[in-house]
């Protein structure tokens, strides 16, 4: 190394007790690294954290695991919208009649105006208007009431049907035994 104008040799700033200060530039790589880094760290907090116009890895998550479980609830056959389509298909309503006037009619009336067991024809109900409660008041019944369990009597399939029957009698409002339970619009 040469002398300078300074008497330091060249590079080096400042000279104290034999220490040798030399002021080097950062590497081009290195600082492309920081700010770089910062850039990316500017726009990815911008991007998940402020404008949230992409989902973070738990917002991915969450979405997954709502979009399972309604497709679990989906294909469930006593899901409301399995008992929906049971509804509107002739057949099904049928063989639930069937099964009604054999099985449920000698406590809800043959036309399910309501005996010992309530009204199925008005809006007043004691265990929900859904079809899925329906559904589980068929299936598990309320035996310390006086309602038995069907389901396993009956099975899945005649419980769907007369279930979706049942739900054909709402709204028929026949005179029959009085209202029980809430109403339901
Ligand atoms: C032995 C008599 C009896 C039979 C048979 C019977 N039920 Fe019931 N059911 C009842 C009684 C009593 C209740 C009211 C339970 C309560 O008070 O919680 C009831 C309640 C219900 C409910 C709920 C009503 C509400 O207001 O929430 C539905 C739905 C129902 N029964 C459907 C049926 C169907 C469908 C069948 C035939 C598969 C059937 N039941 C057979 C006695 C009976």
């Amino acid at each position: 190394m040469s002398t300078n104008d300074t008497g330091k040799k060249d590079g080096i700033v400042h000279v104290y007790d034999d220490i040798q200060e030399e002021d080097n530039h950062l590497p081009n790589w290195w600082l492309a690294i920081l700010y770089g880094s910062i850039v990316f760290g500017f726009g990815y907090w911008l991007v998940y954290h402020t404008t949230k116009s992409l989902p973070t890895p738990t917002d991915e998550y969450l979405t997954d695991v709502s979009a399972l479980k309604k497709a679990r609830q989906q294909a469930s056959p006593a899901s409301e919208d399995a008992l929906a389509g049971l509804v509107k298909d002739t057949s099904a309503l049928e063989e639930g009649q069937k099964v009604y006037a054999s099985t449920c009619a000698a406590c809800h009336g043959p036309n399910g105006e309501g005996l010992v067991g309530p009204n199925l024809t008005d809006k007043f109900w004691i265990h929900g208007a859904a079809l899925a409660d329906v559904y589980k008041a068929v299936d598990q019944g309320f035996v310390d009431k006086g309602m038995p369990a069907w389901g396993p009597v009956l099975g899945a399939e005649k419980t769907r049907k007369v279930t979706a029957f049942v739900a054909s009698l709402k709204g028929k409002n026949l005179p029959g035994k009085e209202p029980q339970g809430e109403p339901v619009e």
